[in-house]
């Protein structure tokens, strides 16, 4: 084999070798894991039988104020439907029962990853009448592309 050749050869298995290195030492070291998964986890084999995913909806928590309680499976989401009115302060608190999902919801910041065993959260005002859709954006398997609920912002009369 030629000296250059073998060289290279060293070169490219060692840079291998690092990279693996790195990778195996993130994981499993140095907490790579979802934001706020220490805080908020949840049984993954009890997600529908121990509070809050085993009553899952919509929970008005005070005047526009609301608190979401998601759970995705294949395929679908429950609620399906979310009405809330205009200007409503929404807390989501959304997880999977099965595989990874996801929440994204065109024109908003609401871009969530669904994990199963973790729980996510996020906040958002509906200042807009109209309606949402939200999508999975996390490939989950042939039903993924079907996977879609609603958000029904209804206008205020006051
Ligand atoms: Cu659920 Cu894609």
């Amino acid at each position: 084999m030629p000296r250059y050749e073998k060289i290279w050869m060293i070169f490219g298995f060692a840079s291998l070798i690092l990279f693996l290195a790195i990778l195996g030492i993130m994981a499993a070291f140095m907490g790579l894991n979802p934001p706020d998964s220490l805080r908020t986890t949840v049984a993954p084999e009890k997600v529908e039988t121990a509070p809050p995913f085993d009553q899952p909806g919509v929970y008005q928590i005070g005047p526009k104020e609301y608190r979401v309680v998601m759970l995705s499976y294949v395929f679908g989401y429950n609620p399906g439907t979310i009405t809330i009115p205009q200007g409503s302060t929404v807390h989501f608190e959304a997880t999977s029962r099965d595989v990874i999902h996801g929440v994204y919801v065109p024109g908003t910041n609401i871009n969530l990853m669904l994990i199963p065993g973790h729980i996510t959260e996020f906040t958002q005002t509906f200042n807009k009448p109209g309606e949402y859709l939200y999508l999975c954006h996390e490939y989950c398997g042939v039903g993924h592309h079907l996977m879609q609920g609603r958000i029904i912002v209804e206008p205020s009369t006051t």
